[in-house]
């Protein structure tokens, strides 16, 4: 995968163009980011897989978190208002059914949303996400899934799942701030998937092209939504800019 328009080290600002070169045999790398998907019954067509989120409040606030000055206390607050943000568009296309309600001065007809939401952070940083997004869809279920990379291989390890009942019918949002080799995202989602969830949006607020490109293929049917889209992984593992151990600032434990 071939990330053009490459101005700096973070492209959060910038439009994203991605050509496709690894075993997806096509030319086309809308092949790849647009798929047509069965959603709800529906047939859709071209739905976008990797959307990177653009917005100046967004933009603005990922700065602060990426900050070394800033400290748990911000940092904490700024995830959940990235994470607020960001549901804003990842539900755009979320179903709605028709419905009459009373306003104290009349009838009205509206709409109102016609799924389920659940909610699932990978531990521990994923959690740092979720009141952002549950302070906006109060109904939304929460699972939990905890993994942590073994910090050698950087293999993810599984050590605990809990999910709702709802999960095979509702829209199921994967929760980790940090999108980095890809592995724990795409273990997380196969867990998912054998839990019986079958609609899955991974958000992330960083990740990396190599990162992206795992999730995409191992799931080409799970849309990623990023805040910012960085360079690269340094030898550890880290993304770089990145914002550091996205764990240890949400709970100070370094
Ligand atoms: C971090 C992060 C992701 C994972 C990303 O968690 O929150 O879950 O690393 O890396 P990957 O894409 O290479 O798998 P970590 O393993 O540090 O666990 P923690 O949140 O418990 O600190
Ligand atoms: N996990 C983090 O917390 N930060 C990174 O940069 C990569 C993985």
């Amino acid at each position: 995968m071939n990330f053009s328009d490459r101005q700096d080290t973070c492209y959060t600002n910038y439009s994203l163009r991605l050509e496709f070169t690894g075993s997806f045999n096509t030319n086309n790398s809308d092949d790849i980011l647009q798929i047509d998907i069965l959603y709800f019954g529906k047939f859709r067509k071209n739905i976008t897989m990797l959307n990177l989120l653009k917005h100046p409040l967004l933009t603005h606030k990922l700065a602060l978190l990426r900050r070394k000055e800033t400290d748990t206390r911000e940092f904490r607050e700024t995830l959940k208002e990235i994470a607020g943000l960001m549901a804003y568009e990842i539900t755009r296309d979320l179903p709605v059914k028709n419905v009459i309600i009373e306003t104290p001065l009349g009838k009205c007809k509206t709409q109102e949303l016609a799924v389920d939401v659940v909610l699932v952070p990978i531990l521990r940083a994923g959690l740092g996400m979720v009141d952002g997004i549950s302070n906006l869809i109060p109904t939304a279920r929460i699972g939990h899934i905890g993994m942590y990379r073994d910090h050698k291989t950087l293999k993810p390890m599984t050590y605990y799942s809990k999910f709702p009942d709802n999960l095979p019918n509702a829209v199921v949002m994967l929760l980790d701030p940090m999108l980095a080799t890809g592995g724990s995202s795409t273990d997380a989602i196969s867990v998912l998937k054998d839990n019986g969830a079958k609609i899955i949006k991974l958000v992330c607020v960083v990740g990396v092209p190599v990162g992206v490109e795992r999730i995409l293929k191992d799931h080409p049917d799970v849309q990623i939504f990023l805040a910012g889209l960085d360079e690269k992984l340094n030898e550890h593992g880290y993304i770089v800019p990145g914002l550091g151990d996205a764990g240890d600032r949400l709970f100070g434990t370094k």
